[in-house]
């Protein structure tokens, strides 16, 4: 097992490693006196890894922990203030007190939701982060944000809250489907091109699919600690976590736009493609970015050239129409990310009727 810490308004720790749900109680114990805990998932999740007896649950069981379960239908449907709303009135009608917690048990849908619920049950009590895909272990269990969609648009209703704790187990891995190895390795990507040129390296080096043991523990350790160094400078995001969503303008408008086909991880994976391609267009950046990612996402298993046949099908105009109706746009302008060279991503804001033809130069 491999930690790492995070300074931010909190101190917490990321441990990594295979095996931990079986430890998780015991870990747990260490930042979180016994006492109620209610282990959130979603129906997929909790018939993999939860249930009375799974080994997160025993182990909480053990280490003298009340266990109570909430579980969901999965989706990004459900990550709505109705299934919060759930999970508050669980937590009310089981008595849990501010001295009791949450736990997230999953994808990023269900650390979102849980840690919503965590920031307002009570005007805040504890919870402690277990991701189950690489995409929650790499990026959304970590930073603090919280949230749920509304009608209007995703992650439209969030508090910042930070857990006590994120355990991460590498063996879950093993049941993801590629699609979700992809919507983890573009996150990966996208850290390694901001932060980190020797994981574009390790990436492209050997198969994350295949990977077990400290081989994998350490490729995870170097995404999280870009994300990490990031988001201790920059909790509330007001500067350099904007970085973060280099590939995201982009890469929103085409997932919206396809409703949902294209999955997040390739949407990006488009939308970082585009974004280098254009800002090379535009002379903010020297050439090669974008073909240097180009061969890797290709190495990694995407298919490149029908990615952005799908984004050029969609268009420049209606993907700059629908990346303004995104929150990252900031009244009549938007900051767009974009890589210098790997390892180091710059920001430009840029007016929004500008965007078509920003997006047109990078299809
Ligand atoms: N808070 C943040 O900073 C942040 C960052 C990035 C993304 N997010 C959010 O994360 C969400 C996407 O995360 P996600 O892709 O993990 O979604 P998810 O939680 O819906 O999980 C995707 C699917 O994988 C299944 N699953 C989970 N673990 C599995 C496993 N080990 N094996 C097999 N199947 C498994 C789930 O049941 C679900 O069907 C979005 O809502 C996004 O907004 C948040
Ligand atoms: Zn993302």
């Amino acid at each position: 097992m491999k930690t790492l810490t995070i300074n931010c308004s909190k101190q917490y720790e990321i441990a990594i490693g295979s095996g931990i749900l079986y430890k998780a109680g015991r870990c747990i114990s260490k930042v979180l006196p016994a006492c109620k805990i209610c282990i959130v998932s979603d129906e997929n999740v909790r018939a993999l890894y939860g249930g009375e007896q799974s080994a997160i649950y025993q182990s909480l069981l053990s280490a003298g922990f009340d266990v109570y379960e909430y579980t969901f239908t999965p989706g990004e449907d459900h990550k709505s203030l109705e299934t919060a709303g759930e999970i508050l009135d669980l937590l009310a009608n089981s008595r849990f007190s501010r001295e009791d917690a949450l736990l997230a048990l999953g994808g990023g849908v269900t650390g979102d939701l849980t840690g919503f619920a965590a920031a307002t049950y009570m005007r805040g009590i504890r919870f402690v982060q277990i991701p189950t895909t690489l995409l929650a272990c790499v990026d959304a269990s970590v930073g603090g944000k919280t949230g749920v969609n509304l009608r209007a648009g995703k992650n439209l209703a969030g508090a910042f809250w930070q857990p006590e704790l994120v355990l991460t187990d590498t063996d879950v891995f093993t049941t993801l489907t590629e699609d979700l190895w992809q919507d983890g390795l573009s996150e990966m990507v996208k850290a390694g091109m901001i932060g980190d040129p020797s994981l574009l390296r390790d990436l492209a080096d050997g198969d994350i699919r295949t990977m077990t043991g400290d081989a994998l523990t350490d490729l995870i350790l170097k995404a999280l600690a870009v994300k990490a160094r990031i988001v201790e400078k920059d909790e509330r995001e007001t500067g350099v976590r904007r970085l973060l969503n280099f590939g995201h303008t982009a890469g929103h408008a085409i997932e919206t736009c396809s409703g949902y086909e294209i999955s997040h991880g390739r949407a990006v994976a488009a939308g970082m493609l585009i974004e280098s391609a254009a800002a090379e267009h535009k002379g903010w950046a020297s050439k090669g970015n974008a073909e240097l990612l180009g061969n890797l996402l290709a190495k990694l298993g995407f298919d490149v050239s029908e990615l952005l046949t799908q984004a050029g099908s969609i268009g420049a105009a209606v993907l700059a129409e629908t990346a303004k109706g995104d929150k990252k746009a900031h009244g009549d302008t938007i900051i767009l990310v974009y890589p210098m060279r790997p390892g180091l991503c710059k920001m430009h804001e840029l007016p929004v009727d500008d965007l078509e033809d920003f997006f047109r130069s990078g299809l």
